[in-house]
């Protein structure tokens, strides 16, 4: 059985207790579900070389296309304590965008309720493969 939204958005929080983020104090976990209703899980991984940083939405992806795994209906993102909504970064939108430009985004506001959005609507206008190949 599918996990649903509700669901979804629940496993991000369990993946937010691995977060690694001594330096900024931020922790996210994500939670993204692949086309057969396979999960995979991500937190943020911080570094003393703070650039070297890594978003917990880039490590759900990565973990996932890893394992032969390139298509994706949704992503749940958590983060922070009661300070609002975790919205991707644009860089974990774009990674995301190459993938699955119409998952679905739920991300929870300040109370814990969810929020959904399209990812496409995330990042309109965007680059993507298909300008990388002839017409
Ligand atoms: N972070 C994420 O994990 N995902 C995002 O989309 C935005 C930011 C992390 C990176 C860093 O460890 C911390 O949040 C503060 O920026």
């Amino acid at each position: 059985m599918e996990v649903d939204r509700e669901g979804l958005l629940e496993l991000a929080r369990k993946a937010k207790e691995n977060a690694y983020a001594p330096y900024s104090g931020y922790k996210v976990g994500a939670a993204l579900l692949d086309g057969k209703g396979g999960v995979w899980l991500g937190c943020n991984v911080e570094n003393a070389a703070y650039g070297c940083t890594i978003c917990a939405e880039r490590t759900a992806l990565l973990k996932a296309v890893s394992e032969g795994v390139r298509d994706f209906t949704a992503i749940a993102i958590v983060g922070g304590n009661g300070t609002g909504p975790a919205e991707p970064c644009g860089q974990c939108r774009q990674t995301l965008v190459e993938f699955s430009p119409d998952m679905e985004v739920v991300l929870e506001d300040g109370r814990g309720r969810p929020i959904y959005h399209k990812l496409d609507e995330m990042l309109p206008w965007h680059f993507g493969p298909m300008r990388l190949k002839e017409d």
